[in-house]
């Protein structure tokens, strides 16, 4: 949500702000600006709109400056114009800021400093914190941010730059992510990595409470006691070509097709199959208690809360152990039950979704055990859980979470697959599973080749305003997951439905301009979808079903089918969300839609 860059170093600023800018855009992109101290003065410029306004904005003039910080937003308080974008600046014009996150006590602080004779010219919750640190200036940048954050309720991430202190890029964080980036006699500041990951692979991760200030030449970061406190250096693995889009129109579609590969390098090295079982070194720390747990629960938010239902079926099914999933943002605020040494599952491939985060650190509070699973290395879920899973997905750009969904499933599945081996699942049946799981990757690479049939489906589909989609058991999660993904890019409404509930409400919805998307495959539910493809077809609708290779029956009742090929009913999901991926793709773009940057919409939920 947001995305912040900075830079303090030899060069000239504002090509590394902008660059880092477009490569931030996939988390926030309703507006645009940056500030920079030029001769001594701070220079400001922005825009709303996204990144290339701005460019725009600025084409031909001449900038000289070496140190700098930018934001790309995604507006919470105010709208997205001209005057609300960021950086902020006090009174003064001495400091310039950027901030991610909510200052939920901003309207107080804002009466309290227009008292003082401090005026606004933004509506935004982000003004109060460079006029509070105005108002704490003492003769100490630091200690004048210092009091200013300890004034303030909420979260944030900032980049702070003033000319009192000219070399120098502040940087603070409280529940939004900052990474510092280490280069050769220059610096970064970041709320990503993936903005600077074309100048250096060595970054610093700053936690909660923690102000950092920033030279040329070093970085020295405190807590709010001024305390000094000793970073480590961390390389990441991730390349530049692996965040950029190489060749395809979209990073979605990018996405999309590397699933193959995703899926590859999220089985890699886990699966035992002369033991019929997967190995997960980060939950070996929990194998008794994961041996004895009479309850597990999964939490998540979005596309991961799906994968969590998916979750819930894998582990009941295949270790019996009852499962409770969760919406991270329901269960933080309503009492839940977690009793002492109990273990939550946290989904999220961010690692930085602000509910999500609320819910392990409140399962955490209460004694619980939280094990991440996770895509994004060193993110914040990863390192406050108390082990996990990497999902190892490699890097998603596009707001609409593809690749990192179904490797979730499957390291769910891997999960299912290690619990039901330490509770009795035989080690025939283990070892079917785990060869079942190795097929995945080729099967799904096989679907993918099925692209340019669905994209002449969505030719059809991309004239109806709505949609409705169908799957039970293992694939009712999967319908949800397909028409969330409609309408987050194409802005068509799309609702998932276990199909038999069809009959308890949307049924009335049912007529010649309602298409629906039925899960179809085979597996123990195959009869009953059946008779609930009659029903629809009984009301005159349109049905698009998503079938096992050489399945004629329900291609016979259908109007139009999407063969894929066959696997174990639990690893289906991952197999028949591929079509539906590329259904909602292809509709969008037919659409006019922007793919990568669905409106309203970010990559990263940072805020509650
Ligand atoms: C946002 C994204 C979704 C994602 C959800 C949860 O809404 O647009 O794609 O599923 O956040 O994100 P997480 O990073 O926690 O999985």
């Amino acid at each position: 949500m947001c995305g912040i860059v900075g830079y303090i170093g030899k060069g000239c600023s504002v090509p590394i702000l902008i660059e880092g800018l477009k490569r931030l855009e996939y988390r926030g992109y309703d507006s645009a600006g940056l500030a920079l101290i030029e001769k001594g003065e701070i220079i400001l410029e922005k825009t709303k709109g996204k990144v290339d306004a701005l460019e725009g904005k600025i084409a031909g003039t001449r900038f000289e400056s070496t140190v700098g910080i930018a934001h790309t937003r995604w507006a919470t308080h105010g709208e997205p114009n001209d005057k609300n974008a960021h950086p902020h600046i006090d009174c003064g014009g001495e400091l310039a800021l950027v901030h991610n996150g909510i200052i939920e006590n901003f309207s107080a602080l804002k009466t309290y400093l227009e008292g003082k004779g401090h005026r606004f010219v933004s509506d935004t919750d982000t003004e109060v914190i460079a006029h509070l640190i105005e108002e704490n200036y003492n003769g100490s940048l630091l200690l004048a941010i210092s009091a200013a954050l300890a004034e303030v309720e909420g979260t944030y991430g900032l980049a702070i730059i003033s000319k009192r202190e000219p070399d120098k890029i502040f940087t603070a964080r409280r529940g939004s992510p900052l990474i510092i980036g280490k280069g050769d006699g220059e610096f970064f500041v970041a709320s990503d990595v993936a903005a600077v990951l074309k100048h250096t692979n060595e970054i610093i991760y700053l936690e909660d409470g923690e102000i950092a200030e920033v030279r040329r030449d070093g970085y020295r970061v405190t807590r709010a006691n001024n305390e000094e406190v000793k970073k480590k250096v961390q390389q990441i693995s991730w390349s530049l070509d692996m965040i950029e889009k190489g060749g395809f129109d979209h990073f979605m579609l990018k996405e999309i097709f590397e699933q193959e590969k995703s899926l590859r390098d999220t089985l890699r090295g886990r699966l035992n199959e002369k033991e019929g079982t997967a190995r997960l070194d980060g939950l070996l720390g929990y194998s008794e208690q994961l041996k004895k747990a009479d309850r597990l629960i999964i939490t998540s938010c979005g596309t991961s809360w799906h994968s969590a239902l998916i979750g819930e079926y894998l582990i009941e099914e295949l270790a019996g152990i009852p499962c409770e999933v969760e919406y991270a943002s329901e269960f933080r605020y309503r009492n839940p039950i977690v009793r002492e040494g109990e273990i939550m599952f946290v989904i999220s491939q961010s690692g930085e979704t602000a509910d999500t985060l609320g819910a392990m650190r409140e399962a955490k509070k209460r004694g619980g055990i939280v094990l991440g699973i996770c895509n994004v290395v060193g993110s914040t879920i990863a390192r406050e859980s108390d082990g996990g899973v990497y999902i190892h997905a490699g890097p998603e750009i596009g707001v609409a979470s593809t690749k990192a969904f179904t490797s979730q499933v499957l390291v769910l599945f891997m999960i299912a697959l290690m619990l039901g081996r330490m509770r009795g699942l035989s080690k025939k049946e283990g070892t079917k599973l785990v060869k079942e799981a190795m097929r995945l990757p080729g099967i799904v690479g096989k679907i993918l080749r099925e692209d340019r049939k669905i994209g002449e489906i969505a030719d059809r589909l991309s004239r109806h305003k709505n949609a409705l989609y169908l799957g039970r058991g293992y694939n009712y999660p999967v319908a949800l997951e397909g028409a969330l993904k409609l309408k987050e890019i194409s802005y068509v409404h799309a609702e998932g439905y276990p199909a038999a509930e069809m009959k308890h409400g949307p049924i009335a919805l049912i007529d010649d301009d309602m298409p629906v998307i039925v899960v179809a495959t085979k597996d123990f539910t195959y009869e009953k979808i059946m008779s609930n493809i009659s029903e629809i077809k009984a009301r005159k609708g349109w049905v698009l079903s998503i079938v096992t290779r050489g399945d004629t029956m329900i291609a016979d009742l259908s109007d139009e089918v999407i063969e894929v090929p066959e696997l174990i009913p639990s690893l289906m999901p991952i197999v028949n969300v591929i079509p539906l991926q590329l259904l909602a793709y292809h509709i969008a773009v037919k659409r006019g839609c922007n793919v990568d940057q669905p409106r309203n919409l970010a990559k990263s939920v940072t805020v509650e």
